[in-house]
C-alpha cells in the first residue's frame, strides 16, 4: 500500500513540475481511490457466510446493540439491514430480528412468547413456504452466517434436526412436482353449481388452468389408498386406468351432472 503512495507521490511531482493545477487535481483523486480502496480492504471485510453466531451475538444484531439487523432462518444468517422499514425497532417484522423465528414465517403467529424454530411438524406446504421464504432472503439479501443451534452444530455443520428438516423441504417439493405432472395429464376438470340444477363438471382444452389441444371426458380420480377424489379430464387411452371411475349416467359426455 505505502510503496503505492510513495510511487503515486513520485509521478505526482512529475506530472504537476510538467502540467501545472489539473496534473494536480488527478493526483488528488488517486490518492482517493487509493485510500478508499485500501480502507474497504482493511476495515470492511466482505460478509463471509462463514461466520458462525451464538444465540446471544446473533441477539445484538438488533438496530440498536449494534447497528445491523439481522435474523435468521433455518439456521442461515441475513443481513435485512437494507429492510429497516420492516424489520427496524418498532416495525411490524421485528419480531423476526436477532433470532431465528423460523416457525413464524409460516404460521403467521408473531407473539413474543410463542417465537421458535421448529419446524419438522408442519404440514407439506408449510415447508414449502419456508423454502421460498428462505429462497427470497438469499436472493433479496447478503447471508452473513449460519447460527450455532438447531440447524447447525458448532462447527457450522447441519445437525441431524438440520438435515431432516432439509429431506422434508425436498420430499414436499417432490410430492408437489410429481402433482403437477399429474395435472399435466390429467387436467381438473370445470365445475359450476346451480341452485336448481346441481353440480356440473365438464372438461375444456383449458380446464383446470392447463392448456392442450386435447378436451377428455370427466371422471373421478381416485389416489391410491384414499377414498376422496376429485374431478380429473381424462383422454380415451387413459379411460382403462384402475384409478378413474366413471360419474353414474355419465359414460362419454364432456358434461356430467352430479346426482346426489
Ligand atoms: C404468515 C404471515 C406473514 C408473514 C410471515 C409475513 C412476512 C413478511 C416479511 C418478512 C416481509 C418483509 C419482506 C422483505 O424483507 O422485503 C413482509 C412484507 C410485507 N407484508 Fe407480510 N407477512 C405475513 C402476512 C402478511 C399479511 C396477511 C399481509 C397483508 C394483509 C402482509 C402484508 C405485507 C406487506 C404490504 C409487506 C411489504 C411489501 C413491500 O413493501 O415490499 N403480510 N411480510
Amino acid at each position: 500500500m505505502f510503496k503505492k503512495i510513495i510511487l503515486v507521490s513520485l509521478i505526482g511531482i512529475i506530472l504537476s513540475f510538467l502540467f501545472g493545477d489539473e496534473a494536480t487535481e488527478v493526483i488528488a483523486s488517486l490518492f482517493g481511490s487509493l485510500l478508499f480502496s485500501h480502507y474497504r480492504s482493511t476495515s470492511h471485510p466482505e460478509p463471509t457466510s462463514e461466520k458462525l453466531f451464538g444465540k446471544d451475538e446473533l441477539k445484538l444484531y438488533n438496530g440498536l446493540d449494534k447497528p445491523e439487523l439481522y435474523l435468521s432462518l433455518l439456521g442461515y444468517v441475513f443481513d435485512v439491514s437494507k429492510g429497516f422499514k420492516h424489520y427496524g425497532p418498532g416495525q411490524q417484522y421485528n419480531i423476526f430480528i436477532g433470532c431465528d423465528a423460523s416457525r413464524s414465517f409460516v404460521t403467521g403467529d408473531f407473539n413474543k412468547d410463542d417465537i421458535n424454530d421448529e419446524v419438522a411438524d408442519l404440514n407439506r406446504d408449510e415447508l414449502k413456504s419456508l423454502q421460498h421464504w428462505l429462497n427470497f432472503y438469499k436472493k433479496e439479501y447478503v447471508e452473513v452466517g449460519k447460527l450455532e443451534g438447531k440447524y447447525f452444530d458448532k462447527h457450522g455443520k447441519p445437525t441431524p434436526y438440520g438435515i431432516l428438516v432439509q429431506k422434508l423441504i425436498k420430499e414436499a417439493e417432490i410430492i408437489e412436482q410429481n402433482e403437477d405432472e399429474e395435472k399435466q395429464k390429467f387436467p381438473p376438470c370445470n365445475i359450476e353449481w346451480d341452485p336448481e340444477k346441481g353440480t356440473r363438471v365438464w372438461c375444456s382444452k383449458n380446464s383446470g388452468g392447463i392448456s392442450r389441444n386435447w378436451i377428455g371426458v370427466p371422471r373421478q380420480l381416485y389416489e391410491p389408498g384414499s377414498k376422496s377424489y376429485r374431478c380429473a379430464c381424462i383422454s380415451e387411452h387413459n379411460e382403462k386406468l384402475a384409478k378413474f371411475k366413471e360419474y353414474k349416467d355419465c359414460h362419454n359426455s364432456e358434461s356430467c351432472i352430479l346426482k346426489e
